[in-house]
């Protein structure tokens, strides 16, 4: 396979000598003959692969890779990454159900999320998870009075805001003093002892997570420097934790950037763990899925309206929203690259919002109705942020590996749309 045009991205995503553009050794026009579009492919070696390197930088010390399967809660890619060794980092009852249907042990299965209501909490503690991160006081007292009321003890990680910046999208950054997440460091301790007061908790970790797509990562070893001085004051007043949970945040590139990789951080965290005695456990999601993902559609139509060109496709805001909510970047590459000096067009969806677009002002190859485009990067925060708006049935989704694809989750029908609504 020779990959020239998306070269640049590490991406499985490359090209067969006869031009065509391939997910592992399947052309992506095969894809789109068998499943339709849109779909979104994935490759299964690509979510190894960075699952694997992750886990190989931090080899030196002990460690728990917990998937944040809000990036991508697919069953069968769950699955793949249970069996590598991942446990999951879940934030809703929801991702709970899935992350045990896929065959994810409970006991490596971290819980976060600002509003876990005593439901979820119950249910994660039925199903006795690793341990619960807690984001405030209330929170506390809900867990402890759901423990004691089913007789047992829930283990939890205070999740601490450090007040660092990310310096990422504002969206996606969590870890400044006026964002929602987290307890204010200066409240850490005293919640600590708190919680070792309470008779059915466990404090046995402690967690920060400061932000997504963090293209540098010092701000991280800030975060882990604060946390890590928490943690030593905390095992200082007798409360002994076992855990150090750094969170995600990891980035992936979107264009010809070149994010920092784990290594750059990995002797530093690793160190900082390991004078404390702790455990690490990380949570990245981006960062195993997002270059293995790509949404594959068809354009339907072209058009000009004055001076602008118009690329209308078959997956819309609804398939993927993160240019419009983020306006973020996704690299854009045909199927089949016709000859012909490029062009710059808006490639857009077919649903009646004018923030339903992929690309604006982006030079492209010519292309023609029924042309195939995939639209790159896209594994991470895809299909999961998908929606029925405008009465569109959500994506396939299908899995590569090597030379097969199995389809692992079909596209949604008319029928499913209307399913639990009465006339
Ligand atoms: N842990 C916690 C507590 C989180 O809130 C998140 C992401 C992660 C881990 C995983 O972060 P990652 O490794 O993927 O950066 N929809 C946005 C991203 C939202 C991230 C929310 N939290 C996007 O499309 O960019």
């Amino acid at each position: 396979m020779t990959d020239t045009l998306v070269a640049s991205l590490h991406t499985p995503f490359g090209r067969f000598t006869d031009g065509s553009l391939a997910c592992e050794d399947v052309d992506l026009a095969e894809i789109a003959r068998i499943h339709g579009t849109p779909t979104y492919v994935y490759s299964a070696t690509a979510i190894e692969h960075a699952y694997d390197r992750l886990d190989r930088a931090y080899a030196g010390v002990p460690h728990l890779i917990c998937y944040a399967m809000k990036a991508c809660a697919n069953l069968a890619v769950l699955a793949l990454l249970g069996r590598r060794g991942a446990g999951a980092d879940i934030v809703s009852g929801g991702e709970l159900f899935r992350a045990l249907r896929a065959g994810i042990p409970a006991d490596r299965i971290v819980f976060a999320g600002v509003g876990k209501t005593r439901e979820e909490i119950r249910q994660a503690l039925a199903a006795e998870i690793l341990m619960f991160t807690i984001e405030s006081p209330q929170e506390l007292d809900a867990i402890q009075f759901v423990a004691a009321e089913m007789g047992t003890t829930a283990r939890i990680a205070i999740r601490v805001n450090p007040d660092v910046d990310p310096q990422t999208h504002p969206y996606i950054s969590t870890g400044l003093k006026k964002s929602k997440f987290g307890v204010p460091h200066e409240q850490v301790v005293n919640l600590y002892l708190r919680a070792a007061d309470l008779p059915n908790v466990e404090p046995c970790g402690i967690q920060c997570h400061i932000g997504s797509q963090l293209v540098h990562l010092d701000p991280i070893c800030d975060a882990v420097d604060r946390v890590s001085e928490l943690a030593a004051d905390v095992a200082r007043r007798g409360i002994g934790l076992r855990y150090l949970d750094i969170g995600g945040g990891l980035a992936i590139r979107y264009r010809g950037d070149d994010p920092e990789g784990p290594e750059a951080v990995a002797a530093h965290i690793a160190n900082r763990a390991s004078a404390l005695g702790l455990s690490l456990i990380m949570e990245p999601g981006r960062f195993l899925v997002g270059n293995a993902g790509a949404l594959l559609t068809r354009v339907i139509y072209t058009k000009a309206n004055g001076a602008r060109k118009f690329v209308i496709v078959d997956a819309a805001m609804n398939d993927l929203i993160r240019p419009s909510l983020y306006d973020s970047f996704h690299e854009i590459a045909p199927v089949q690259v016709r000859r012909g000096a490029n062009e710059t067009v808006d490639l857009v969806g077919p649903v009646c919002e004018s923030g339903d677009f992929f690309a604006h002002d982006r030079p492209m190859p010519p292309l023609e109705p029924q042309d195939l485009v995939a639209i790159l990067s896209a594994g991470a925060y895809g299909h999961v942020m998908a929606s029925n708006y405008n009465a569109r049935p959500r994506a396939a989704e299908v899995l590569v590996r090597g030379g097969e694809v199995r389809l692992v989750r079909a596209r949604e029908t008319y029928e499913d749309l209307v399913r639990g609504e009465v006339l």
